[in-house]
């Protein structure tokens, strides 16, 4: 998935993947993560989620990362925050108490720039993308993740047509991460309306395997 589409949703206001409230799953299930809530957390892909602000709530530091700048300073100004930028590298850091996003491409993260955390929260991030940039983006956060590491994953499956979002079967989740996290999945909801037959909002809990 090319910038450009990034760019392009977020210029057209075509942002339908935000939510106005806090993930129900990760409010329900970040406890199963078993941390002591002063963890460093990383969101992965982030938008402007309203979930980084839960997560500082339970006590965490959180880093973001968006490709966008308008979704990086829109996350601030919509919650009445005003950042300290700084340039550095391929990126530009906003930064609050507590929340720090990084402006720029998630693949050119380093081991360095994720340095401390030991938890990630993703959710719209890999079933944003298709196919072939899942197993990238997977190859590249176990890079520059520590071994020991958790991630709450949510994915979604369903008939798919066209993405995003894409759905993401169990034995893809199973064949991206497996082979260095235990996989257990906590929930598999299939929403009340009748327009979602045939959908599941699944949640995951994957624990580093040298954890
Ligand atoms: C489906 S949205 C989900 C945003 C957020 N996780 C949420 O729950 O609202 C995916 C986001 O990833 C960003 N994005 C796409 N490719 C990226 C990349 N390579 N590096 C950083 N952000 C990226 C897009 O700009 C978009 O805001």
């Amino acid at each position: 998935m090319e910038h450009d589409f990034w760019h392009k949703k977020w210029s057209d206001g075509k942002i339908g993947f935000h939510q106005k409230e806090i993930n129900p799953y990760l409010q329900s299930y970040w406890q199963r993560m078993g941390l002591k809530g002063d963890e460093k957390v990383f969101v992965p892909l982030c938008g402007k989620s309203r979930d980084m602000l839960w997560l500082r709530e339970q006590g965490h530091e959180v880093l973001g990362v968006e490709l966008n700048a308008t979704a990086c300073e829109a996350f601030f100004s919509e919650n009445d925050a005003e950042p300290v930028m700084v340039e550095s590298g391929n990126f530009t850091s906003h930064s609050i108490d507590g929340i720090d996003v990084l402006c720029g491409d998630f693949f050119n993260l380093t081991q360095e720039d994720l340095l401390g955390v030991t938890a990630v929260y993703d959710r719209a991030a890999l079933i944003a993308l298709p196919l072939e940039m899942r197993a990238k983006y997977v190859d590249h956060l176990q890079k520059i993740l520590s071994t020991t590491a958790k991630i709450l994953l949510i994915t979604l499956e369903f008939d798919e047509q066209s993405g995003p979002p894409f759905s993401v079967s169990a034995d893809e989740v199973e064949a991206l991460f497996g082979k260095q996290f235990e996989i257990k999945c906590l929930d598999r909801v299939q929403p009340d309306d009748p327009r979602d037959a045939g959908r599941h909002e699944v949640t995951w809990l994957l624990q580093g395997k040298r954890g």
